[in-house]
């Protein structure tokens, strides 16, 4: 038996986000730069290695495992990986194995998915007009993300759609947006955009919209009420009156819930971050490859996970930028 995974702060690490790729087939301005420089394949970590990091994981006591990217699906084989990790599911160690995307991919890959054992997805749409949607991904175009989304739910799947909420940009659509996700029987989940990646010229104050005042605007047309349940997660959750829907807010600049945090996160090139916030991380990959027993890895694991910071230091308060963190979004997979 091993003795569960606790950080320095008394908090239970049961939840991993990995990502399998740094590459996407979408550059979202908030997220990446237009011309990106991708890692050379080599760099990471093979589908086999994948499988002994998440499997080792497991053994000390991951419960939830999401698997991330850059955009997870455009990973060559990546229904290998997904398979394979099923048999953690069929062990009952592993609850919930499922993924955050952007869609793109989710018509090719949905009934695969759910073969694999995934019953949750999380798809990332910050609007539904075809123009915008083209400027904000830059390289996305939204039917093909909404044909993947269909192809989900009829593959039984459950969506939670992700939006981050940006100043001068979706405030028109919060009602398109959380029509149409009740509509579809979605959760929706809102999010304040984070100073992730030095994007140059993208303006990250201009673009912040506070999700406090996003609420106020849902409260004009609905009472809303706080509910109790916390996945662990950022978000916290409200249901709308009127139509009974639940909405999730995450607030990384208005309300601190790093004190719940149970989650780490892994890089395609397995480094170990133990805080999305901080730029403090571990290498795993040269301990996954300097034995092929798990031993020296597992002390990594958990030598790592004794470095876990308090929490982010993300802040917009005093009309400028602190915290800001350096690497892209897609570096750790949100
Ligand atoms: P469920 O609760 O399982 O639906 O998922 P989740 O909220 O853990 O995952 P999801 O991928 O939907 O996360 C949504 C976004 O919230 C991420 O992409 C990040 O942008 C943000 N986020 C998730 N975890 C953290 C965290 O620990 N700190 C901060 N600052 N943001 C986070
Ligand atoms: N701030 C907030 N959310 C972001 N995402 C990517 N970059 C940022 C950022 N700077 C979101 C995506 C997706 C998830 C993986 O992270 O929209 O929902
Ligand atoms: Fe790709 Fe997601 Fe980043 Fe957009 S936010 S560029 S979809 S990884």
């Amino acid at each position: 038996m091993h003795t569960p995974l606790i950080d320095p702060f008394a908090r239970a690490i049961d939840y991993l986000r990995i990502s399998v790729t740094d590459r996407c087939d979408f550059r979202c301005v908030y997220c990446m730069s237009e011309n990106m420089t991708f890692l050379p394949k080599k760099e990471l970590l093979t589908l086999e290695e994948l499988d002994r990091m998440c499997s080792a994981f497991v053994r000390l006591g991951i419960k939830k495992l999401r698997i991330t990217g850059g955009e997870p699906l455009v990973r060559r084989e990546i229904m290998t990986f997904f398979r394979s990790m099923s048999r953690h599911l069929e062990t009952g160690a592993l609850k919930e194995l499922t993924l955050t995307t952007n869609g793109s991919q989710l018509e090719k890959y949905a009934d695969d998915l759910f073969a694999a054992g995934v019953r949750r997805v999380n798809v990332s749409l910050d609007t539904l007009d075809d123009d915008k949607f083209a400027r904000i991904t830059r390289w996305g175009r939204l039917p093909q993300v909404l044909r993947g989304i269909e192809a989900a739910q009829k593959a039984g799947l459950r969506v939670k759609i992700n939006t981050v909420a940006l100043q001068g940009f979706n405030e028109d659509e919060l009602f398109t947006l959380t029509d149409w996700c009740a509509d579809r029987d979605m959760d929706l989940t809102f999010i304040e955009v984070m100073p992730m990646g030095d994007l140059g010229n993208e303006d990250r104050l201009g673009q912040y919209w506070s999700l406090k005042d996003l609420r106020a605007q849902i409260e004009t047309r609905s009472a809303l009420t706080d509910l109790p349940e916390n996945t662990g997660g950022p978000a916290r959750y409200v249901r709308v009156e009127n139509t009974g829907q639940k909405i999730g807010f995450i607030t990384p600049l208005t309300h601190n819930f790093c004190e719940s945090c149970n989650r780490v996160r892994i890089t395609c090139t397995g480094e170990i971050y133990t805080c999305l916030g901080q730029e403090g991380h571990s290498d795993l990959r040269g301990p996954l490859r300097a034995s092929e027993a798990d031993e020296v890895l597992e002390d990594a694991i958990r030598a790592a996970i004794a470095l876990k910071p308090k929490g982010h230091d993300f802040d917009y308060s005093r009309q400028q930028i602190d915290g800001q963190v350096s690497r892209h979004m897609s570096h750790t997979g949100g």
